[in-house]
């Protein structure tokens, strides 16, 4: 399929068959979980977009941080394979450039300076080299690679109550959407993928949940709801309210939930 013109000159062509990518709340993700876009500023710093300069958002979401780089006088494209996110996205920033396509194959006409992507990488984990070469193919030589996602060991007391909960319930285990290499691991797929490696930061970033009064169990209803399609609604119930009972003794502070994020921060340049 070819997607919508994202501006006069340019052509994007994504793919039309996208089974793997989850359905987003739009409405709520800004809301209860705008502290992913929050944690984004230093990625954006990171970047350093220069006026005039051409940037991908991958996984742009409601394009909070697309407007932010658009800010600094860049000239951004937002891309999103959620069409609920892209729709948000055009309706928050009429004069920004959205369009919904897969990280995993988007070819763009005319080649960018920068490719950035925050939070958005570990979902596409089914083809990760994949998305590094039609990141790479995206670039002009010289051009910047600039992400964060999560790291190995993202979320795991979290992923941990899940996988516990649903057994204790007959359940068979989840099947867990996301993909956190090792730095190791992705440095090598950016080198192999025709990238030079010029920062890679390995960090824990632990993260109050600071809109969800439910804890755990809102954590899963936006980032695991693939995991609760089909389930009848008082097996939901019975399996989030396990969840909060498993993750509390690691995640819940008197101040409120802290969810154990891991972050894998890259800037990578194209070869
Ligand atoms: C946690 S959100 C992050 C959104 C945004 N970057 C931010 O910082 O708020 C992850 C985003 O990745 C998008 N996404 C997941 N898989 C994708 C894929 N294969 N291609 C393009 N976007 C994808 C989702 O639709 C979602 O909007």
């Amino acid at each position: 399929m070819r997607g919508r013109a994202a501006s006069e000159c340019e052509l994007i062509i994504v793919r039309y068959d996208t089974p793997s990518l989850m359905t987003w709340n739009a409405r709520t993700y800004d809301g209860g979980f705008g502290y992913v876009s929050a944690h984004g500023a230093p990625l954006v710093d990171l970047l350093d977009p220069r006026p005039g300069e051409r940037i991908v958002d991958l996984g742009c979401g409601t394009g909070v941080l697309t407007a932010e780089i658009a800010s600094r006088g860049a000239h951004v494209l937002g891309i999103d394979g959620s069409p609920a996110m892209i729709e948000k996205a055009l309706a928050q920033y009429p004069g920004l450039d959205f369009i919904v396509g897969d990280g995993r194959d988007f070819v763009v006409a005319q080649p960018y300076d920068a490719v950035f992507s925050n939070a958005a990488l570990h979902w596409m984990g089914s083809e990760p080299d994949a998305v590094i070469s039609s990141v790479r193919e995206a670039l002009a030589p010289g051009g910047r690679f600039v992400a964060e996602m999560g790291g190995a060991g993202n979320c795991a007391a979290l992923t941990a109550a899940v996988s516990t909960a649903w057994r204790e319930h007959g359940l068979p285990d989840p099947d867990l959407p996301w993909y956190f290499p090792t730095p190791a691991e992705y440095a090598g797929r950016l080198e192999k993928g025709g990238f030079v490696v010029r920062i890679l930061e390995y960090f824990d970033r632990p993260t109050p949940l600071d809109e969800c009064p439910n804890g755990a169990a809102d954590w899963v209803r936006m980032f695991a709801g693939s995991l609760l399609h089909q389930l009848p609604a008082e097996l939901i119930e019975s399996l989030l309210r396990r969840v909060n009972e498993l993750a509390a003794p690691a995640l819940r502070r008197e101040t409120g939930w802290m969810a154990d994020y891991v972050r894998l921060r890259f800037a990578a340049v194209r070869r």
